[in-house]
């Protein structure tokens, strides 16, 4: 699908409320189905993948009723021996996060459970699940290149100790839900802290499990019994930042969002636009659970940054965002130890230097991460067709990126903007002076 890009000669103005998070929601329902009792859960991801994580549940077969108007969901929780075997593949969608959780969750079942995925997805690394997981007495059987489709094949784990080799919250995740399901203690370090939703949610649910105080070291004793629990998801903070970085770029703005997640493993565009100079405050809800709270960005003059390898982690959804503030941004930016754009849903380094250089972006491709000159002038007047390369988030930038310039924009692949955020476009021209 293609379609046309609106500009914003006018401004950018009024609040919005994003949908809700997309890694809460897939753990809300996994978690859900995992718990004994009901569990109910407000303001979830319509986005495709989480209806992936929904479908699959239902596969497996958990009762789950979604009323996608109020846009919550009930789960009759089947406790962690309650899951059934699927009738055939589950099919995983583009979804990164419901394939590698479900790979822990299932790791420890009675019946075989096979995995297929979209083209995008089949392309994806899976031996940094299956490997760790293996240690722990897990058979997963994936192909010769190490992608999907996966076999998941019964398995009895043992609890132990798990250093990981790539900061991956996907990751960190598996093995967590694995190790619930294992005889004896498991202890899991990461290599940096990523986001902890999993271990949060975990906690809630009444499940044994303890983050030592270097923020990197998780302790997780085998757990009978998940409690069913009522949560509310906070708005998505990755789908947030594209209103923000639009109200930052683009003259005569000024955004509110309003119940963003502030979780700090995901607040790394916030501390990214607060070095730039942007123009933006910040005000803390009360909240239990997941800390939350509103943000007003303005439009902003912008200066250059410097990312580095621990920066990366909080804020590795919203790099392509920072590599276009740094287009406009005044001075010379660096994006470096971010290797793993190379792993999304496209190969976002390379993406990402492609369609900032249709703009005339002197952007320069590095093999974890890129260079960036800023043009705080850059007007683009040629017209410009922008390709999602099938990535909802290259999409997205695609719109945000039109918004200041005279040319007119193309989408292609808009299609993909669904993954995360159906009404993207819509909620972006709510807020487009008219
Ligand atoms: C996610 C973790 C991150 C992130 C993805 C969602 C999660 O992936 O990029 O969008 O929900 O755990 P990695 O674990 O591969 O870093």
């Amino acid at each position: 699908m293609e379609v046309t890009l609106q500009q914003a000669n006018k401004g950018l103005r009024g609040s919005l409320e994003v949908p809700g998070d997309k890694s809460i929601s897939h753990r809300a329902i996994m978690l859900g189905a995992l718990a004994q009792g009901v569990t109910t859960v407000k303001n979830f991801s319509d986005g495709q993948d989480c209806l992936t994580t929904l479908a699959a549940f239902k596969k497996l077969g958990v009762e789950i009723d979604f009323d996608t108007q109020a846009k919550k969901v009930v789960i009759n929780g089947r406790g962690f021996h309650g899951l059934r075997a699927a009738k055939e593949a589950l099919d995983m969608g583009n979804s990164g996060t419901t394939t590698r959780l479900l790979m822990g969750i299932l790791a420890a079942s009675s019946f075989e459970t096979s995995l297929v995925g979209d083209p995008s997805l089949s392309k994806r690394p899976m031996a940094r699940v299956t490997e760790p997981l293996a240690k722990m007495g897990a058979s997963i059987k994936i192909s010769s290149q190490q992608t999907l489709p996966a076999l998941i094949e019964p398995s009895s784990l043992k609890g132990t100790t798990i250093r990981l080799e790539v900061a991956s919250a996907q990751v960190k995740s598996a093995l967590i839900l694995a190790a619930l399901q294992a005889k004896g203690e498991s202890t899991i370090i990461e290599k940096l802290p990523t986001r902890n939703h999993t271990e949060l949610m975990l906690k809630q649910f009444g499940a044994n499990i303890e983050i030592l105080a270097d923020g990197l070291t998780i302790k997780v004793q085998p757990t009978k019994e998940l409690r069913g629990q009522e949560l509310v998801v906070p708005g998505d903070i990755s789908s947030a930042a594209f209103f923000m970085v639009a109200a930052a770029l683009t003259p005569n703005s000024k955004v509110k969002l309003v119940n963003v997640s502030l979780n700090p493993t995901r607040t790394g565009i916030l501390r990214v636009l607060e070095k730039m100079n942007a123009n933006m405050t910040i005000q803390a809800r009360q909240s239990v659970g997941e800390p939350l709270g509103d943000i007003i960005v303005e439009s902003s003059k912008l200066t250059a940054i410097k990312i580095g390898p621990k920066d990366v982690p909080a804020l590795i959804d919203e790099l392509p965002l920072v590599a276009l503030l740094a287009a406009h941004a005044d001075g010379i930016s660096e994006i470096r130890g971010a290797a793993e754009l190379r792993f999304k849903e496209t190969d976002r380094i390379k993406t990402v230097c492609q369609e900032l250089g249709k703009l005339g972006v002197n952007v320069k491709e590095l093999q974890d991460g890129m260079v960036i000159e800023g043009q705080p002038q850059l007007r683009v007047t040629a017209d410009i067709s922008w390709d999602s390369h099938g990535d909802h988030r290259l999409g997205m930038l695609g719109a945000v990126a039109a918004l200041r310039n005279p040319g007119q924009f193309r989408l292609k692949n808009s299609q993909a903007l669904g993954i995360s955020y159906p009404s993207f476009l819509t909620d972006l021209a709510s807020l487009i002076v008219g």
